[in-house]
């Protein structure tokens, strides 16, 4: 049962201290700043400057020091501002716009929307982070979320279908990623990995991550996490442990996150609004002419079996199907998919 009492959400949100985000609007235009004239700007002592570089290197900023320049944020920083997200969403989800909450640091945005629903009860949510210190992957894996570097945004959204019907809910969230992508002009060498990776020239540039909340017998609410990576800094890249890209890879040039933020939401919200009313049905042509195993060997890999065979798709539920030497077929429900193309 959902409350229904609007209560304080019980889950740490990391508030960054008033000094500190000042700091960091001013070091975000990627200059130098000496420590006097940040001392200046903030009426802060030297040792207090240095202390909150040292605070913002903990949420994995790239910061350097040049003795007789000061401080600077390589490339700089966009910070995201609901303004300028909300200007990319079509009319039709003007509604939306107050929905938008953008936080510095969160565990994990996907959490944030749980816990918010479990205590405020169910209302259509839309939640951003600039940082994630618990970024929650697929079958338990971490995402790596540096801070201002990539977008991980999460929507609570109702359906009045059950879990076997949604099936195909975040293939459907992964087209999406890829259409706001290609609105940006980033298209060329994108495909996607069954259930829920987006890949650029077979690394991984993205991902989705959708859990499903029952309360009625056909009420569901699910809660849409979706990762892009725009501009990993080094550090924070060490720590991904399977071969990735980001957008700044891609295009060679910077990319404003707010513009792809606020195309991403608009895409995801349309298609949502489409799969609640046609379910995955429309979607799968689309998702074959991006799929990276169609027609490839692959191997899957599931808690009983290691099974290889040819990508042949997906089904109408969203299962991945791979056609054996003896030309049979087999669906696969959730599994680990190894491409070796
Ligand atoms: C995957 O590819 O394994 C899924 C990654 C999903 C990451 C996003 S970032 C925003 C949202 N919050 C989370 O904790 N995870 C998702």
């Amino acid at each position: 049962m959902l409350a229904s009492k609007k209560n304080a959400v019980n889950i740490v949100q990391l508030y960054m201290h008033q000094n500190l985000r000042n700091m960091l609007q001013i070091l975000s235009d990627g200059k130098h700043h000496s420590e006097a004239l940040l001392g200046n700007k903030l009426e802060l002592t030297r040792s207090a400057i240095w202390k909150l570089v040292k605070q913002l290197k903990r949420y994995g900023i790239d910061i350097t020091t040049s003795t007789n320049l000061g401080y600077k944020i390589p490339g700089g920083l966009e910070l995201l501002n609901k303004k300028d997200i909300a200007a990319h969403l079509s009319q039709e989800f003007d509604d939306y716009n107050n929905k938008i909450i953008v936080h510095d640091s969160l565990p994990s945005t996907n959490s944030y929307l749980a816990e918010l629903i479990k205590t405020n009860g169910y209302e259509n949510s839309i939640c951003f982070a600039e940082h994630q210190t618990a970024g929650k992957g697929r079958l338990g894996r971490n995402w790596i979320s540096p801070y201002a570097k990539s977008i991980y945004l999460s929507l609570a959204w109702q359906f009045s279908k059950s879990p076997y019907e949604l099936s195909g809910l975040g293939l459907v969230m992964a087209i999406a990623t890829v259409t706001a992508l290609k609105t940006c002009g980033i298209e060329k060498d994108i495909a996607l990995k069954w259930p829920n990776d987006v890949l650029w020239r077979k690394k991984k540039l993205g991902g989705i991550l959708v859990e499903l909340f029952g309360e009625a017998p056909h009420i569901y609410h699910a809660i849409i996490g979706v990762g892009l990576n725009v501009n990993i800094p080094q550090g924070a890249g060490k720590k991904i442990t399977q071969p990735w890209c980001d957008i700044t890879q891609i295009t060679n040039s910077s990319f404003s996150r707010n513009k792809l933020a606020g195309v991403l939401l608009n895409q995801l919200l349309m298609s949502l609004a489409n799969y609640q009313n046609t379910g995955l049905k429309p979607f799968i042509k689309k998702w074959h002419k991006l799929d990276a195993s169609y027609g490839k060997k692959v191997t899957i890999i599931t808690p009983q079996q290691t099974v290889s065979g040819i990508g042949a798709g997906i089904d109408d539920n969203g299962y991945f199907l791979l056609e054996d030497k003896q030309k049979t077929i087999h669906a696969f429900a959730s599994a680990e998919v190894s491409l070796s193309i």
